[in-house]
Formats: structure tokens, C-alpha cells, sequence
């Protein structure tokens, strides 16, 4: 029987620190949650659920599905268990295959020497067996085998995605410093906007809070814009199912919005490239897209969400002109955007050598270095609390990362009123 018939345990990665997110996605799909990591959820369920998963989650990156466990102390003992397995029963012979890995056991230095005594093991046996082998190399465009070994213990998983889900294929013009699609996917759904009212996101950039904000509102399954996953180059690929699970999820896409959307930003060359982005992702005719300075962009009047994501700073220079920024995205919210909650992403104020402290946790499903990186936290040099000069009162700080980089969801009620309160108090 192939390894991917019946249930078996599903681990889905997803950025630092969003787990809750997607713990709530799994759960709305009918999944049960086994586990929970820092960058990581464990499910249960078929490969037809590792499908649904892959066209629908928002803010996953991965979906592994569970193949094979077993213990080994080196790599020859890796090589030799991993030949046992029926490679010929799952992956096409005239294929390519790629091995990942994520890898701590003392016999082991380089997780790559690791991912090609994988490799090895895999082509020497679909050799043996059908007298011929799927090419191999880095690239995750087909099937994607990952190994997690941790001290004696190795977990065999089939990369389900590919390509992590946070490529969604819209954005073709990144600019600098945008923000991953799966992330401003969880910002969304921490702001609890569901289409409802209006979302207006100044300094927008190359338009991804925009552009997941629409296909939310839509209930439009983010999967819908990719055609390439790694569960299509497995053998025994369900393809009527997939088929059929992509025209239910079109036709439970609705095609109006109940308010409005508006993105701008100062630079033309950042609306520009919004633009084609927005029309890639087939949300361009719900965003009224504008260039002007944030506090110049268009607020209607009956409500809803405002969202902000302005640069970092890094350099002493930055950070003082981010100061004036702040000071007047408060006045913006205050004289503006009254009768809206609104939302700064911003760099959380720590010293560098603080950063990812207390997350050394970070997912087990990473790679060596992603890991390294992830945990030894670097990269923002300022440690200024900005929101102090927003001057409103924040209801929440909500806890994200972006890359390696400790961020908060800054949120404000802007109700009536905000400024006589605040003038009394
Ligand atoms: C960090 S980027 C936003 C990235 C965006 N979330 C994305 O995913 O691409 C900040 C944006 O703010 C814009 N910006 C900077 N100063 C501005 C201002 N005074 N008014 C409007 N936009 C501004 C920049 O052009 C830049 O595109």
C-alpha cells in the first residue's frame, strides 16, 4: 500500500510567532491540532486534507505530511533505512526530486551531507527498482522530500507545498522591504476585517496588506493563484479531487465588496508596482489605489480599518525623521479616521542582543541556518519606542515577527471623541 494512502500526522510550518493564525485556519478546515510550536502546528489527516490545506491556508508556509519514522545514529544507518522505503511506490521515476532537511545529531556538522545520503538512498533504490532515477537538485518546483532528525530520531515527511505557500505567485515587483504575503495575511486577521467597512492602508508599497485584504474579503482561497504544488509530482496524484476542490473554492469566491479599499503611497514607482501586483492576484477593480502622503489619503466616512506599515529606520537620521512620522500618523488617525480602528506595524523597541531571546524554540522544521538566524535574532538597530509619539492610548500591542526582526500590531480605538477624551484626562 503506498505511504500516502489513510491518515497520517501533518506538521505546517508557518512564520515566527503566527501560530495562532493558523491554528484557527487547521481548525476551520476540520482539522484537529495535535501540537503547537513557536513556527509550527501538527494536524492529522490525508493527503486529500494536505490538498485542502495548500489551497487554502492564508498564513502556512509548508504542509508536511508524515511517511515514515524510524531511528538512526549516522549516515550510513540514515542511508540504509532509507533505502528500505518503497521510494518507487511514491516518487515518479522520470521526475526530480529535491531533499531538505532540518538536522541536530552530534554525527552530523553539515545538514547537507545529510540530505544527500537521503538523496542517494532515494534514486538508489527507485534505480534499482525501475531501471531508472528522477533527476536531483536544490530546486522545490516538484517532489520534495524532508528529513527532521533530531539526536537518534528521524521523521521522513513529503513537502506537500513545494514552494512555501507565502509565494503566492501576485507579487512579480517586490520594492524594498515588503512585507510576506502570509504575514500581512495574519495582520488582516488580527485586525478582525472580514470585508466588512472599509480598509484604507496608507503607505502601502507594492500593495500586500491591499491585495490579501481583498482576497480575504472576497473569501477568495489564496491557492487559487498557484498552479504548481509538490503534491502534484507524487505518484497516485489525486487530480479529480484537486479539480473539483479548486471550482468549489471559485465558485465560493464572491466577486463584490461590501465597503471600500484604498492604497497609496508617496511613490509612484510603489503604486505602480501595487498595481500589477493587484492585477496578477485579479483583485486590481476592488483597490482604489492613489499616490499622496499617507495623511493626504482618501478616508470615507462610515468606518472601518485603517492600516500602516511604515519603514523601519535603522540609522540614528531614520529614526529622528520616523519620530515626525509617528507624530503625524497620530494626528492623521485623530483628525481623520474617527470612527475607525487603526494599526501601526512597527518594529517592537529592543536592544539587538535581545531579539528572538526566549524563542530559541524556533521551529524544529527549519533549516540549520534559517534556525541560527531565526533564533539569534538581528537586523533592526533601533530601540526607540515610536508608538510613544503616536500619542493615543494603544488598546492592544500584538506580538509579530517579520523575518528575524520582533514587531507589534499597534492598535487604537478612534472612536468620537478621541481627542476631547485624551485632552481631558
Ligand atoms: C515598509 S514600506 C511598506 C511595505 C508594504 N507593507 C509592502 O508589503 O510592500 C513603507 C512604505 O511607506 C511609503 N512612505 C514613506 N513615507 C511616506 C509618506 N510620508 N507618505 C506615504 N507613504 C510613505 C514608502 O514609499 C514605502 O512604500
Amino acid at each position: 500500500m503506498s505511504m500516502l494512502m489513510g491518515k497520517s500526522r501533518m506538521v505546517i510550518t508557518c512564520a515566527k510567532g503566527i501560530t495562532p493564525f493558523l491554528k484557527e485556519e487547521v481548525f476551520s478546515l476540520g482539522l484537529p491540532i495535535l501540537s503547537e510550536g513557536i513556527a509550527d502546528i501538527e494536524t492529522e489527516g490525508t493527503m486529500e486534507d494536505a490538498i485542502k490545506l495548500n489551497l487554502f491556508l492564508r498564513t502556512g508556509h509548508r504542509v508536511l505530511f508524515l511517511l515514515e519514522e524510524f531511528n538512526a545514529k549516522k549516515p550510513d544507518e540514515l542511508y540504509k533505512k532509507m533505502w528500505r522505503i518503497n521510494w518507487e511506490d511514491t516518487i515518479p521515476e522520470e521526475g526530480y526530486l529535491c531533499v531538505t532537511s532540518s538536522v541536530e545529531t552530534p554525527t552530523i556538522k553539515d545538514s547537507r551531507f545529510a540530505n544527500l545520503k537521503c538523496k542517494d538512498a532515494i534514486v538508489d533504490r527507485i534505480k534499482e527498482k525501475c531501471s531508472c532515477r528522477p533527476d536531483s537538485g536544490p530546486k522545490r518546483d516538484s517532489t520534495v522530500i524532508h528529513l527532521y532528525w533530531k539526536d537518534e530520531r528521524c521523521q521522513i515527511y513529503v513537502d506537500t507545498s513545494g514552494e512555501p505557500l507565502s509565494r503566492r505567485g501576485y507579487r512579480r515587483i517586490p520594492l524594498r522591504a515588503p512585507m510576506q504575503e502570509t504575514l500581512a495575511a495574519a495582520v488582516i486577521l488580527a485586525t478582525g476585517w472580514k470585508g466588512n467597512g472599509n480598509f484604507v492602508n496608507p503607505m502601502c508599497g507594492s500593495g500586500t496588506l491591499a491585495i490579501e485584504a481583498a482576497m480575504i474579503a472576497l473569501n477568495k482561497a489564496p491557492g487559487l493563484l498557484r498552479n504548481n504544488y509538490g503534491f502534484m509530482h507524487l505518484k497516485g496524484f489525486n487530480e479529480s479531487y484537486w479539480k473539483a476542490l479548486r471550482k468549489n473554492a471559485k465558485g465560493a469566491a464572491k466577486s463584490r465588496l461590501n465597503g471600500r479599499i484604498i492604497a497609496t503611497d508617496i511613490s509612484q514607482e510603489a503604486i505602480e508596482a501595487a498595481k500589477k501586483n493587484a492585477t496578477t492576484a485579479g483583485v486590481t477593480h476592488l483597490i482604489e489605489f492613489g499616490v499622496c502622503g499617507y495623511s493626504e489619503t482618501p478616508v470615507p466616512e462610515d468606518g472601518g480599518i485603517v492600516v500602516l506599515n511604515p519603514e523601519y529606520g535603522e540609522r540614528l537620521g531614520e529614526i529622528e525623521e520616523l519620530k515626525e512620522v509617528y507624530k503625524g500618523i497620530g494626528d492623521f488617525f485623530k483628525k481623520r479616521c474617527q470612527g475607525y480602528r487603526g494599526y501601526i506595524f512597527t518594529p517592537h523597541p529592543l536592544k539587538p542582543c535581545f531579539l528572538g531571546q526566549g524563542y530559541r524554540g524556533a521551529s524544529k522544521y527549519l533549516s540549520q541556518s534559517k534556525r541560527r538566524v531565526l533564533t539569534r535574532g538581528a537586523g533592526f538597530t533601533g530601540n526607540f519606542d515610536l508608538a510613544k509619539k503616536v500619542g493615543l492610548k494603544t488598546k492592544r500591542r500584538i506580538p509579530f515577527f517579520n523575518s528575524n526582526i520582533e514587531c507589534r500590531l499597534l492598535e487604537y480605538d478612534l472612536y468620537e471623541g478621541t481627542r476631547k477624551r485624551k485632552a481631558h484626562s
